[in-house]
């Protein structure tokens, strides 16, 4: 049966999509069965791989008109796409029953086809990423190593600490991922210092470097691994992979901190 990981950030520009296409594909490098659901309207992850507009997207699964449809990367590497019709779901199904639970029945037909499925959520807290959640079982937060990194980050804990407590017990933050790190820069580690004080273990032990390579990869359409599979962002991402699965291999089992107060960085 598949695990289900939401990389989750209310905060845009992150790393979210980034990191869903390379952890994916670092994945499937692995040998993993990897299924990418694009669960954002703007649509960065269907267009940064270069799939072409398909007849049913997440929208079309989400309002009840079809199954899942994924498109085939390569193999073991396949992608559910979206499109900007999914920016009218969260309306259209404010009177739906269940509307919480949309994905993780949508899931359930092909949960046995699949290592991991990977949900790229969109820089909101809405319906949408409800349903990530609802559906998954670990969350991993990409943070940018920037000002302000962790600000909003107490919001994020109260939302999946409610769907846990009251629709998904499974679900807990399985990595704290920092991106776009630049240890030259003071700043930088000052705030991987930070993150690693407030999250402890949480923290995954590979961070992410800011790489040229892995801005430039969207532009040809193609993951890191297919890309610049010397760059460090290959190298970053495999180790990421190797942790993913380590993680949910034996799970970090920690008592959620009481602590509201959230870092000033
Ligand atoms: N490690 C990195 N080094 C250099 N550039 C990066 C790195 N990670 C991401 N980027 C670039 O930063 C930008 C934002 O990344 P990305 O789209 O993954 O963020 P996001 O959190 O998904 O954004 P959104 O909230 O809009 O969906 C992109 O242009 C991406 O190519
Ligand atoms: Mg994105």
């Amino acid at each position: 049966m598949a695990t289900v990981i939401s990389l989750l950030n209310h905060k845009g520009g992150v790393g979210k999509t980034t990191s869903a296409i390379n952890i994916g594909a670092g994945l499937v490098e692995l040998g993993k069965r990897v299924l990418l659901i694009d669960l954002d309207p703007q649509a960065n992850l269907s267009l940064s791989l270069g799939i072409p507009r398909q007849p049913v997207t997440i929208y079309e699964s989400i309002m009840g008109e079809s199954d899942l449809s994924p498109f085939v990367v390569r193999e073991n590497f396949h992608v559910v796409t979206s499109s900007l019709d999914l920016s009218s779901a969260e309306m259209e199904l404010v009177n739906e029953a269940g509307r919480e639970f949309i994905l993780r029945e949508l899931f359930a037909g092909v949960e046995d086809d699949y290592d991991f499925i990977i949900i790229d959520c969109p820089p909101s807290l809405g319906l949408l990423t409800l349903n990530a959640l609802t559906s998954s079982q670990q969350v991993i937060i990409p943070l940018q190593t920037e000002f302000l990194a962790l600000q909003g980050l107490a919001k994020i804990k109260q939302v999946i600490q409610k769907v846990k407590l009251r629709l998904n017990k499974e679900l807990h933050i399985s990595g704290v991922l920092a991106t776009m790190y630049d240890s030259r820069k003071v700043l930088n580690r000052d705030v991987v210092e930070t993150i690693k004080k407030y999250f402890g273990p949480i923290l995954l032990k590979t961070y992410i470097r800011d790489t040229v390579a892995l801005a430039e990869a969207p532009a040809s359409r193609q993951d890191i691994f297919s890309y610049s599979p010397s760059s460090n962002g290959s190298k970053d991402y495999m180790a990421v992979a190797k942790e993913v699965i380590e993680r949910t291999a034996n799970p970090i089992h920690l008592r959620e901190r009481s602590d509201k107060t959230t870092p000033k960085t």
